[in-house]
């Protein structure tokens, strides 16, 4: 159907909401943050910007009955292409779903539309003394339901886990336009051990089987201090060693970081005040919970590293150490600086792999990088094995661009060579879709036949994941 036929259909349907389809506009809804989409753009032949359920509803009913793709979109901060209409259709925009709709505090509960922006929503928390504790490294530009809809990890997850972990119920708006929720409708309990889990299924399912409208989620009460040990390791022997030892140690860190000697450099040339010991590596344990708690596990942390350090510092004043983890926000945009002219590539750079397979996950990261010519930093949530391997390109040097491509694959294979997976954090999207068959065997069958039952004539972000 031509697009401007869909747009009018979508008009005659929507009461509230925005649809576009002017070209330039639609350039925009073209891409994500990966580099795949940069590669190759994807505009669909609708927009639609809805304000309220019924809307995404009226939609969905539409695209049932034309059986036109539907791409749901948040702030398009994902790095797998997962929010790209890889088939053309409607993109359903969310971002204008963006209240905040109960505060149930004590509860320890709030209700959201999926467009607020999480930095937002923990700003609101806080002033209750509450956090929603899954943090990813773009929380002031991510949507609560794009974490959702990837089951994004982030920071905090080695503590706190996944964001599903989070999630009590979810308003899902089906295939065919009728509506659920999941979590026991009408539920303000904090447990449940009934019936299957929809939320974890719609969480992470990246839009493949339902369109989230409203979230119920679990906060807890936010811990009143930090404290941060920063350890300079000699070898990656010596890093992995030092990692063990913290995670034996009876102590359970909020965030485990690390930089590999690539990301210490690049880091200090971008920000030479920060000055960053050099090292094979730096590992940044936080520690969170009441002050003398937070005192005592970074001191001890730092004495059970120390024999595997070159160097360690503590600190659990508050400017201090946000200005540690200022070095951490840095990471992502120091990389460019590794080569002229250079931008990140986000081409396979969320891998997990076991921890004790860390340093030579490193090393040959390092390898693959001089193979293709293609200068990789690595840093990421180590205490829960995930390493973003940040590639480099010039994005004018066309010859270049295949092997970025190339070194990307060859980091994924090596993830599942090692015992780990393709993405610990950024979903599947287009780009990871390829390696699922490899990573799940026939647990890919049964996903096929879940996907199958919720959206039989497949208009759900088709394209990615099964
Ligand atoms: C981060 C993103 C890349 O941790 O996941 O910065
Ligand atoms: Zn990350």
């Amino acid at each position: 159907m031509p697009s401007s036929s869909l747009a009018r259909e979508l008009r005659a349907v929507i009461r509230t909401g925005r649809v576009l389809d002017d070209p330039a506009e639609l350039d925009s809804y073209s891409y994500d943050a990966s580099f795949a989409a940069f590669l190759h753009p994807c505009p669909p032949d609708v927009a639609v910007q809805p304000t309220t359920t019924a809307d995404v509803a009226a939609v969905l009913r539409l695209a049932d009955r034309l059986e036109v793709p539907v791409t749901p979109r948040g702030a398009a901060t994902g790095q797998s292409g997962g929010a790209v209409p890889v088939k053309g259709g409607i993109v359903i925009d969310l971002s204008q779903m963006k209240r905040v709709l109960d505060l149930d505090a004590p509860n320890l509960q709030l209700f959201c539309e999926p467009g607020v922006v999480h930095a937002d929503v923990n700003a609101l928390l806080a002033r209750a003394g509450l956090v929603f504790p899954p943090d990813p490294g773009s929380s002031r530009m991510c949507t609560i339901g794009g974490m959702v809809s990837t089951n994004a990890r982030g920071m905090r997850a080695i503590k706190y886990g996944a964001t599903s972990e989070w999630v009590l119920g979810l308003e899902v708006v089906l295939a065919d336009g009728s509506v659920i929720w999941t979590g026991s409708p009408g539920s303000r309990a904090l447990q449940s051990a009934s019936g299957y889990e929809l939320s974890k299924l719609f969480a992470g399912a990246e839009g493949t089987l339902g369109v989230i409208t409203q979230l119920r989620l679990k906060v807890r009460p936010l811990p009143p201090a930090r404290g941060l040990t920063l350890a300079a390791f000699p070898s990656l022997e010596a890093t992995t060693a030092g990692l063990s030892a913290v995670l034996g140690a009876g102590i359970l860190p909020s965030a485990v970081e690390i930089f590999d000697q690539r990301m210490i450099e690049t880091a200090n040339r971008f920000r030479p005040d920060l000055g960053l010991p050099s090292a094979a590596a730096l590992l940044l344990f936080e520690v969170d919970g009441n002050l003398p708690g937070v005192h005592y596990d970074a001191q001890e942390i730092a004495r059970v590293v120390r024999p595997f350090a070159r160097q360690v510092d503590w600190a659990d004043d508050p400017p201090r150490v946000a200005q540690i983890w200022e070095a951490r926000s840095v990471a992502g945009a120091a990389v460019g600086l590794l080569q002229p002219k250079g931008v990140r590539a986000y081409a396979g750079e969320d891998i997990c792999v076991p921890i004790t397979r860390l340093g030579e996950a490193l090393e040959r990261i390092q390898a693959i990088s001089a193979e293709y010519g293609v200068p990789i930093a690595s840093y990421g949530h180590i205490g829960g094995g995930i390493v973003h391997a940040a590639l480099v390109a010039d994005l004018t040097a066309t010859e270049q661009l295949a092997r970025v491509e190339q070194a990307a694959d060859a980091i994924n294979c090596l993830a599942l060579e090692l015992g780990g997976t393709v993405t610990g954090e950024h979903g599947v999207g287009f780009v990871r879709a390829r390696y699922l068959e490899r990573e799940h065997g026939p647990a890919l069958a049964v996903m096929r036949q879940i996907k199958r039952a919720l959206d039989p004539k497949g208009i759900l972000n088709p394209g990615k994941f099964v």
